[in-house]
């Protein structure tokens, strides 16, 4: 059996060391957060573990789950490093979505196979996700040395491993951004704009709701060239600009920034001239 000790036992760091303790596959080593009482209660919950006060109180193990915040990796990693480190040859990795495993590079210089495993899913509440985190993708980022242990890693914990390319961590996660936050970000635009026509917001919310998952599911099954639909998608200048009309100038700022990728998105059904007059109708220093 692989131990595995937690550096940071909070909403992540309590799911992902429950369902290793779960799996019956790792035995969770030392838990370590700020306060010793944390560590204590973040044990309880695991069902697992020793609580452990400091860095260099850490017994040896193989694996080393670096589940601070952030902002605190690279801090926690060059004082673990500076206070006698990891085995090497053992594994250290951190769970970060933007971060890369070079936050862990203190350890790496210490012959510590280093990297990140990003699940994608939202650790709101530990025991709740515990329950959820089923079939959840986890991204693995940097020494691929340590890729074969954090795919069985990941799968013993019920989730996908897939790897991304060198330096991808951040296209990776604006992507996660953009289909999460975006949406809804374009719901709120939506919805403000469905008020100005006089919908309730009971209202507002079924056309939008309906229409919005119908469109998703369009997309996700289709892909986005067959699913798009609309004025754009048949070249309809003058509707666009009825559209413009209404729109306060920040909405149109953003109507127009959409409207131009759509309109290249839409490019491939619609001839050179049409083309032209979509890109003029959206051009923001047009506004009526
Ligand atoms: N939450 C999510 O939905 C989610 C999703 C994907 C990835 N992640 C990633 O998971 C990581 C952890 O996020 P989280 O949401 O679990 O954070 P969190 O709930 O705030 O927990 C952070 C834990 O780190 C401990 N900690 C903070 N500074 C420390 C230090 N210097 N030394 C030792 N322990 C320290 C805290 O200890 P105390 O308990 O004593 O305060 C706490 O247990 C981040 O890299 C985050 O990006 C989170």
């Amino acid at each position: 059996m692989l131990t595995i000790n937690i550096i940071g036992a909070g909403r992540l760091g309590k799911t992902l060391a429950k369902l290793a303790q779960q799996s019956g596959r790792y035995r969770i080593g030392a838990v370590l957060c700020r306060s010793l009482t944390a560590a204590q209660q973040a044990c309880a919950f695991i069902g697992g573990g020793e609580p452990c006060d400091s860095l260099q109180a850490l017994p040896a193990a193989n694996l080393t789950l670096l589940a601070v915040p952030d902002g605190a990796i690279a801090s926690v990693a060059a004082e673990l490093a500076a206070s006698g480190g990891l085995a090497a040859g053992s594994v250290a990795f951190h769970a970060s979505g933007v971060g890369e495993a070079a936050l862990l590079a203190p350890l790496a210089a210490q012959g510590v196979l280093c990297a990140s495993l990003h699940p994608a899913f939202s650790f709101a509440e530990p025991a709740r996700a515990v329950q959820g985190f089923a079939g959840t993708r986890c991204a693995l980022e940097g020494d691929a040395a340590a890729f074969p242990s954090l795919q069985d890693f990941a799968n013993a914990i019920g989730g996908v491993p897939f790897a991304l390319a060198p330096g991808g961590k951040a296209a990776y996660h604006a992507a996660l951004s953009i289909a999460s936050n975006y949406l809804v970000t374009l719901h709120d635009l939506a919805s403000r704009v469905a008020a100005q026509a006089g919908m309730t917001d009971e209202v507002a919310a079924a056309v939008l709701g309906g229409l919005m998952r119908q469109t998703l599911e369009n997309t996700l099954t289709l892909g986005p060239q067959l699913a798009l639909t609309g004025p754009i998608a048949r070249g309809d200048a003058g509707t666009v600009a009825k559209h413009r009309a209404v729109l306060s100038t920040q909405d149109d700022a953003l109507y127009c920034a959409l409207g131009q990728a759509t309109a290249r998105l839409a490019a491939t059904r619609l001839d050179a001239s049409v083309q032209a007059g979509l890109q003029r109708v959206l051009q923001p220093a047009l506004k009526a």
